[in-house]
């Protein structure tokens, strides 16, 4: 095992309000015990502050778009293309009129994003959402 890895024991000072709602938050999450809560908590602030930098993270962009809506099935693959930042996707025909696509890039925080504003401002895309995670490296 890697030291990194190794179980480390703290103690903690908390408010017992806070950790009242620290214990309802993780029995809700169905975490088995407080410190596998607490450390996801963790991961995800750090993972959130490596999201805000500039450092590389991988996106996975879902949305929902009418296809049916002019030459928007040709701009989300000319943006597809043009990216060399998404290495991969998929299409799901929801139902007639719609379908749900994911898209997954990797790269810096700030183009990921600029890539996903892309694809949401298209006309005809009705619902979409970034969800943000990086390669894990440290974690
Ligand atoms: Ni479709």
């Amino acid at each position: 095992m890697r030291d990194e890895n190794q179980l480390i024991r703290f103690g903690l000072a908390i408010e017992k309000g806070l950790l009242k709602k620290f214990d309802d938050y993780h029995k809700r999450k169905g975490y088995k015990n407080r410190s596998e809560a607490l450390r996801d908590l963790i991961r995800n602030g750090l993972v959130e502050q490596e999201w805000r930098g500039n450092k590389e993270v991988i996106g996975v962009l879902c949305f929902i778009y009418d296809h049916h809506i002019r030459e928007l099935t040709e701009k989300l693959n000319d943006v597809q293309h043009h990216f060399k930042q998404i290495i991969s996707s998929m299409h799901i025909h929801l139902d007639k009129d719609h379908c749900l696509e994911v898209v997954v890039a990797k790269g810096l925080s700030r183009d990921i994003e600029r890539i996903a504003g892309r694809i949401l401002g298209l006309k005809g895309v009705k619902h979409g959402r970034l969800l943000t995670t990086t390669a894990a490296k440290g974690l």
